[in-house]
């Protein structure tokens, strides 16, 4: 049986790269969810695909060809033949991919891709991160976890992420979509039965090793 660790938060939280660190000390596979709305917002930009009508988006879904590694060493994303690995991190998909998440029919379509790549892991687990996992994709997840920081801290570690964007702006762009996210899907507050890790006094290695534990604590008992 594939171990499955839900882990959500919000932008800024540290969720991808804890998570993939996570899954490499834990030998799992890691999904990131998030680079998939931001791969069909890269296409949409790209092939000047209108990001506020729905009807525009929902119709390039079947032709939506685009690839999501699941190694924690060897992670790219695809779209197309196109590695957009790298573009999809751009401040003009952070802008667009809110409009994108909160169309229904791009969640349904999302949400059945993901629950087939875990279902299909070969690892002995996976690590799954985004803002729904622990409640939509997989809230049977053997793992469910809310990993949240204050939010000066989560800009600030934002802000460091980002060389050439500055402090106020990335502030100004992450409160904005968080706002525009949560209204879609509740990521701030724990669903029943989540576990929070506050990492707001923890630095990386110390994050890092408390999901380690959790998960370890957890499926040593089940
Ligand atoms: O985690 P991230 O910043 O890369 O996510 C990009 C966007 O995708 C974010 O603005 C919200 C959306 N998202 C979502 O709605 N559900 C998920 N499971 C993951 C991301």
């Amino acid at each position: 049986m594939t171990v499955v660790v839900a882990l959500d938060g919000p932008a800024g939280s540290g969720k991808s790269s804890v998570s993939k660190a996570a899954a490499r000390v834990l030998g799992f596979a890691y999904l990131d969810t998030g680079a998939a709305y931001r791969a069909l917002a890269w296409r949409c930009l790209e092939e000047g695909i209108d990001t506020h009508g729905p009807a525009d988006v929902i119709e390039s879904l079947p032709s939506f060809e685009f690839e999501i590694g699941t190694d924690p060493d060897g992670y790219v994303v695809r779209v197309g033949s196109e590695d957009v690995t790298a573009d999809i991190r751009e401040p003009r998909i952070s802008a667009t991919v809110s409009a994108i998440a909160r169309i229904p029919e791009v969640r349904q379509y999302l949400v059945d891709l993901f629950r087939s790549i875990i279902s299909g892991t070969e690892r002995p687990g996976i690590v799954v991160e985004g803002r729904d996992i622990t409640t939509v994709v997989a809230p049977d997840a053997d793992v469910r976890i809310l990993l949240t920081a204050a939010e000066e801290v989560r800009m600030a570690r934002r802000s460091a992420e980002l060389s050439g964007v500055s402090a106020e702006t990335t502030a100004r762009e992450l409160s904005s979509r968080d706002a525009k996210d949560s209204q879609v899907v509740d990521f701030m507050n724990a669903a029943d039965g989540v576990t929070t890790i506050d990492s707001t006094d923890l630095d990386f290695e110390a994050t890092v090793a408390s999901v380690v534990a959790l998960v370890r604590s957890t499926t040593a008992t089940s």
